[in-house]
Formats: structure tokens, sequence, C-alpha cells
């Protein structure tokens, strides 16, 4: 019941002054966000690819109706990648992208917009020799999302994009997505969807996701498996064996500060192991998307103020 009340305050501007104007919320923020500078993302990306993992950087920001915000996230994503490039770290890397921080919903000629602002970012990225990756957002999104991976991807073939299981349209989807070279992010989804368009019941999403995992791994593309589910990850490496994929074939993704041990864990087991690392001040929506997915990460949240 938490969960969709969570997801819609998650849009509220009400809720969002409240709670970032609370300092102790900083400190559980910290647990899912490397910080909010660029210096933050690179001493976590130093860190995880020290240890051997990959990693995904997303500059945090979403639902911007504001043209010169839109520019300036992309400015944030090119600055990015030349410190990586400073600093060593452009090898493997890959950036986590929403089109609606680049202006999605800007009235008129949104769409163009973040187009432009995206293929900018995916020629900077090519250049350093990183790759873009979409990140999915809510099902009235999906279509244009798409459209705009096929335009990226004639330039940039190695575009990926994450595709979310609850939804009930994501299986035939991925039969147009499997193909030789296609990088997809296979997920639950984060956001709350009617029982129109997506499945409402964990067991539901999971047999998608099972449904959907075994289209990709056996397909000809590069799956990124999106999840901290246990026995996610074990079917998941079933099928890789079933299917003959070698290591290097897919890989395994989570997100920053969970499951740390575990992410660790799979990549010294030889598995391609990415966590995807958000920073920047906008941290609000992907935080309580956070709180959402566990209710015991509410239960910290509400503790840190009690304990004070
Ligand atoms: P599930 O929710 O069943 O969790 C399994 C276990 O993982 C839990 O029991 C717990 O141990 C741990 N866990 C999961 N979430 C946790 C949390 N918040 N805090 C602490 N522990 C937690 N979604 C989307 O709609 N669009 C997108 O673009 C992306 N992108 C994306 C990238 C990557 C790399 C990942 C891993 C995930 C996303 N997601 C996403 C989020 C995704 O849709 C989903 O909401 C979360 O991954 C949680 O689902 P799990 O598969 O982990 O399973």
């Amino acid at each position: 019941m938490l969960s969709p009340l969570l997801l819609a305050a998650a849009r509220s501007r009400r809720m969002r002054s409240l709670v970032t104007a609370v300092p102790v919320t900083r400190g559980v923020v910290d647990r899912f966000v490397a910080g909010e500078d660029l210096d933050a993302a690179l001493r976590a990306a130093g860190e995880l690819t020290g240890d051997g993992l990959a990693v995904t950087l997303d500059h945090l920001g979403e639902d911007t109706t504001d043209r010169a915000q839109a520019e300036r996230t992309r400015d944030a994503y090119l600055a990015l990648f030349a410190a990586f490039a400073e600093h060593g770290l452009t090898r493997d890397a890959d950036a986590s992208v929403k089109l609606s921080a680049l202006g999605r919903a800007l009235p008129g000629d949104g769409e163009a917009v973040a187009l432009d602002l995206a293929r900018e970012i995916a020629a900077a990225a090519d250049r350093h020799g990183m790759t873009v990756t979409l990140d999915m957002e809510d099902h009235t999104t999906v279509d244009s999302t798409l459209d705009a991976l096929a335009k990226l991807r004639a330039d940039f073939p190695s575009t990926g994009v994450a595709i979310q299981a609850m939804l009930r349209r994501t299986e035939g989807d991925l039969k147009d997505l499997a193909h030789d070279g296609s990088r997809v992010r296979l997920v639950k989804g984060a956001y709350a969807e009617p029982a129109s368009v997506a499945f409402q019941s964990r067991r539901e999403v999971d047999r998608a996701y099972v449904r959907d995992l075994r289209l990709l791994m056996e397909g000809g593309g590069h799956p990124m498996i999106g999840s901290h589910d246990p026995r996610i990850i074990d079917i998941a490496l079933d099928l890789a064996r079933r299917t003959g994929r070698a290591p290097e074939s897919y890989e395994f993704q989570m997100l920053y500060g969970i499951r740390a041990s575990e992410q660790r864990r799979l990549a010294g087991s030889g598995q391609r192991m990415r966590v995807y690392v958000p920073y920047g001040s906008d941290w609000y929506g992907y935080f309580m998307r956070r709180l959402a997915e566990r209710p015991a990460n509410l239960a910290f949240f509400l503790r840190s103020f009690v304990s004070r």
C-alpha cells in the first residue's frame, strides 16, 4: 500500500520542498546517491572501477520544463565525459540519460529538443569511447523513448535502453530489440502504472521478467540484467550457461548502494557487473523511488528523524 503513495509523492512539488528542506534527509540520501557534484561522481566511479566493477553515471534530474535546464543537463554530461577522460576512467564506461531531463516535456518541440541534446551527449560519449543508455520513464513515454533510440542508434549503434518487465507491451518490444549488438537493460519497472498497461502483482512482474530475460539471452544482443533479486540473478546465470553465452556477451547491473557486497561477489566470480551511479543535486525523484521499492528504507528514513 505504501509504494503507490511514495511513487505519487515522487511527483509532488509540495512533498519535494518538504522532504528536501529537512537537513536529516541528506544522510539517508547518501546511501543511494554518490554526491551532489562531479568530484563525488569521479570518486565513486574511481572506487568502483578500482574494485573491478564497471559504471554507468546518471546526472540526476527529470521532468524538466525549462529549456535552459535541459541544456545544463547536456553540459553536465559533457563535463563528466571530459573529467572521465582526464582521470583515465572512460574504458567500458556508460552514461544513463533520461529524456525528460533533456526537455522532452517542453511544449511544442520538446521531443525534438530532447533528441538533439541526447544526440550531442551520445556523440561526445562516442568520441571518448564511452556508451549511452536511455533510462525508461513512465509508460506514456515508451514510444517516444524507443523512437529516439532508433534515431540515435542510426549514428551510435551502441546506444542502449532500459525496458520494464512490468509493462504488458514489453514482450512485443523485446522481439524487435533482441537483435545483434542491441544493448538492452531489463528492469522490473519503478513507476506506478495502471493495470491496463502493467502487471500489478510482484509474482506477475517476476514471471514476466523471466520470460523477457529468456528472450534476451536467447537473442543476439547484449542483455544487461538490471536487478538485485537473487532469484533473477540465479536464473540469469543458468540461462547464460544453457545458451552458451560468454561472460562478456551480457552483464549484470545494480544500483549504487544496493547489495554492494553482492555486486563485488558477482564481479569476483568472473561476471561483468556494472553499477548505476547517480549524482547531482536533483535527487528527490530518484530517492523517493528507492524508498518505494523497499518499505524498510522508509522505516530507516523515518527513524533518522527520531534518532537526531
Ligand atoms: P526487487 O524489488 O524484487 O528487489 C529484490 C531485492 O533487492 C530486495 O529484496 C532487496 O534486497 C534489494 N532491493 C531492491 N530495491 C531496493 C532498494 N530500493 N533498497 C534496498 N534494497 C533493495 N526502473 C525504471 O523504471 N527505469 C529505469 O530506467 C531503471 N533503471 C535501472 C537501472 C539499474 C541498473 C537497476 C538495477 C534498476 C533500474 N530501475 C529502473 C529500477 C528497477 O525498475 C527496480 O525498481 C529496482 O531495480 C528494484 O527491483 P529488483 O529487480 O531489484 O527486485
